[in-house]
């Protein structure tokens, strides 16, 4: 790697076997323990890492200090060769746990005896979440509508391996054997392996098509962001801090999947105007994605990634808060007592065969509560999407559908609930829910389109360019280099 600024205390050290800016070198139980891990992952990575990559050189941005600016450096680098490391932003001496019942305590560096089990399955949870999705998208390189998005994929695939350090450095650095064997276990599960799957259900779905990973990224890495911004509140400071720096480079990729689908848009919206069609196959017939298979793609994966903030109501929820483990999102900037104790808050679930409102007390909805604030935001990205039919004077608008729509995990779990948030019949379901999730039929046009075009500045068909290229160079920059 060149021209490296020169060390401030944020800065990460290129010159280890694993890169760091936690003074691994004076941990040496620590630095032997993950440079044995260390040979694991890579050939985790080879084995399910994107495929055929050996060889390319991608311009990859690199971490190279954790300060707020000028944090990453760009050149060509070939994909095994990444340097992932163990980045934490710096620690502040003076923080203090700023909620739930220890409040205004000093921050623990270590982990408490009564919390070690809790936040050990806290972390590894999170930390699952990371190898399933490069996973996931292990094929996608084989179809990408350009080397620009090429080379984007791949910075989110090698980010993602970067999240696992993120966590297993804390499983080896504070949990001992378990963590030591935990971090192993998160090498051997596989996305969709029936007999050693990821954890969550959201992580053993396919990537399949470009389509599918715009909205991943955009729906779910988004969930990966407002779980990383609760836990960045935790008592628990490394967790803390380690999480805080992943949200930066969480935000590349939600830019991805809001930009992907937002292009994907442009595209067919362009193609309708120009040749003033308005029916869906007649959309198909030009080579771009009808609208109506979008709003097909949205529902699926909003609704099965609320199943990631898990019930509306849980007790877990309520301890993880009380004990100072997993804060609300933002926190540090909510204006209260930070306690929830006689608080309550509005869930929604079904009551005499309708869609009720219910109070229950805040501390209990706290999964509730950040799967609302999550909500919010996705609801400003889909009104960004939604001006672009706007500006082509297509009446069509994206809509989310009902937090009840499509739900295995919650209060809605078992129930038929329609788009618009209508209690159904399990034969009205089965009547009319193809026309509300992608078919067979939508997935295998949407993968006819799926080619590749890696000719510098081309573009798929069903795709508009970018407005601009990565880090100010141009869009036909030769992004991806085969050799
Ligand atoms: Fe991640
Ligand atoms: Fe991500």
């Amino acid at each position: 790697m060149a021209d490296l600024p020169a060390g401030t205390q944020q800065a990460i050290d290129y010159s280890q076997h694993i890169p760091n800016n936690v003074d691994l070198s004076n941990d040496r139980a620590l630095q032997r323990a993950l440079e044995r891990w260390q040979p694991a992952f890579l050939n985790w990575w080879d084995e399910t890492g994107p495929a055929n990559t050996a060889n390319l050189e991608v311009y990859l941005r690199t971490a190279i200090s954790v300060d707020r600016d000028g944090w990453a450096n760009f050149g060509y680098v070939r994909m095994p060769e990444y340097r992932w490391g163990i980045f934490l932003t710096p620690r502040d001496e003076h923080r203090k746990i700023h909620f739930g019942d220890r409040k205004d305590e000093p921050a623990w560096q270590d982990v408490p005896g009564e919390y070690r089990s809790t936040l050990r399955r806290i972390i590894v949870t999170q930390g699952d979440t990371e190898p399933a999705s490069v996973e996931q998208q292990r094929l996608l390189g084989a179809t990408c509508p350009s080397l620009y998005d090429l080379r984007n994929l791949f910075q989110v695939n090698v980010e993602e391996g970067r999240h696992l350090w993120a966590m297993v450095y804390l499983l080896h650095k504070h949990f001992g054997r378990d963590g030591r064997e935990e971090a192993e276990a998160l090498l051997q599960r596989r996305s969709g392996d029936p007999n050693n799957p990821r954890i969550l259900t959201a992580f053993n779905e396919k990537t399949s098509n470009w389509l599918a990973y715009y909205m991943f990224t955009f729906f779910t890495d988004r969930d990966g962001k407002f779980q990383l911004a609760a836990l960045a509140e935790s008592a628990f400071d490394p967790l803390a801090r380690t999480t805080k720096f992943m949200l930066t480079e969480e935000a590349h990729h939600m830019f991805v999947g809001e930009s992907g689908v937002a292009r994907v848009l442009q595209r067919s919206c362009e193609i309708m105007r120009e040749h003033n069609l308005t029916d869906p196959s007649q959309v198909r017939a030009q080579g771009v994605i009808d609208l109506e298979t979008l709003q097909r793609f949205v529902n699926f994966h909003y609704s099965v990634t609320l199943d990631l903030f898990g019930s509306e109501v849980s007790s877990n929820a309520a301890s993880y808060y009380t004990g100072g483990l997993k804060g609300r999102y933002g926190e540090t900037n909510i204006t209260d007592n930070h306690s929830l104790g006689t608080d309550f808050y509005t869930i929604q679930e079904i009551e005499n065969g309708a869609v009720a409102n219910r109070q229950v007390p805040a501390l209990t909805a706290l999964n509730a509560r950040l799967r609302d604030d999550y909500t919010r935001e996705i609801q400003a990205g889909v009104d960004r999407w939604n001006r672009i039919p706007e500006r082509f004077g297509i009446p069509f608008q994206m809509m989310l559908p009902h937090v009840g729509f499509h739900r295995k995990i919650g209060s809605f779990a078992g129930q038929y609930v329609s788009p618009e948030g209508r209690l159904l019949s399990k034969e009205d379901w089965e009547r009319q829910s193809a026309s509300w999730l992608p078919s067979d039929n939508d997935h295998e046009f949407v993968g006819s389109l799926m080619g590749r075009v890696i000719e510098p500045g081309k573009f798929a068909n069903w795709i508009a360019p970018p407005v601009r290229g990565i880090n100010n160079q141009p869009i036909e920059f030769e992004y991806v280099r085969f050799n």
